[in-house]
């Protein structure tokens, strides 16, 4: 196991109210896997990655890492989120070097690196064009371009493709794919895509919410590269959806006191 979650609790405190988003949670997680987290909006997955990620603290248990408990960020773990966080006023190349030149990189090798990503992002041509020339797809692509250089062991994505549209979603699933394959990287990645986790995970977790925990876990043991019509694949994502509509629906009918019709 390369990452071990042992127990962990978190509960939010405010003067006025106590969320506690999950108790007692446990996960193991193999290296090299590629594991999705699904679950309704809630529910607690951007929590668990940022506790992963040490930029937020588990009130109770602890993150293991290789072993060693996780406290802050390091240079095993990167983190992706929905919105590409880039610098306008710089080139596309420039953005990617940016976490080496901050790690002290010397910027002929850094270039070299970035050079290596954007070949492998389909960016090669654009790395001198401006953030704001670019769709939003290729800003996601900057963006793990730019989170590759770092050559994190644990990537740690949150909902990285969520606002995009389904064809660049698409073919952006397609590239992270072989990224993966190539560079053998251990990924979490949130989504609320049941389709994009079946395409893409080693296993799934599915979360539960009020409070979160994890209900069930799924092994996807479908070659790769996967059809979404394929049977295999539909069959897969209609076991995981149903599983997902019940969770849905609990947390419809805590908050608006209603029985979703889903
Ligand atoms: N910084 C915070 N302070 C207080 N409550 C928070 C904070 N971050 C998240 N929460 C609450 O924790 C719960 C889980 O949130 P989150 O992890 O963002 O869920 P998800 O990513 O599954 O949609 C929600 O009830 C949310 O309101
Ligand atoms: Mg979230």
């Amino acid at each position: 196991m390369v990452l071990v979650v042992n127990n962990v609790s978190k509960i939010f405190k405010s003067r006025s109210k106590e969320t506690v988003v999950f108790n007692s949670l446990n996960l193991n997680i193999r290296k090299g896997e590629f594991l999705c987290l699904i679950g309704p909006s809630g529910c607690g997955k951007s929590t668990l990655l940022n506790i992963i990620a040490g930029l937020e603290q588990a009130t109770e248990g602890e993150v293991l890492l290789e072993g060693k408990v996780v406290s802050d960020p390091g240079p095993d773990r990167i983190m992706m989120f929905q919105e590409a966080a880039l610098f306008p006023w710089l080139k596309v190349i420039d953005n990617v070097i940016f976490g080496l030149k901050i790690a002290g990189v010397k910027k002929g090798e850094a270039y070299k690196m970035a050079e290596r990503y954007l070949h492998m992002t389909h960016l090669s041509q654009f790395k001198n064009a401006y953030i704001h020339e670019l769709s939003g797809g290729m800003r996601q692509r900057v963006a793990l371009a730019r989170c590759l250089c770092m050559d994190a062991e644990i990537m740690l994505m949150d909902e990285p493709f969520g606002a995009l549209d389904s064809q660049t979603r698409f073919i952006l699933q397609l590239e992270l794919q072989k990224i993966w394959e190539a560079t053998k990287k251990t990924i979490i990645f949130v989504t609320h895509s049941v389709e994009e986790a079946v395409l893409l995970s080693d296993r799934i977790v599915l979360m539960s919410a009020n409070p979160g925990g994890i209900k069930k876990i799924y092994e996807i043991n479908l070659p790769r590269p996967r059809e979404v019509d394929s049977d295999a694949v539909v069959h897969q994502m209609s076991s995981v959806l149903k599983d997902l509509k019940e969770e849905v629906g609990k947390v419809a009918k805590a908050e608006f006191d209603t029985d979703w019709c889903l």
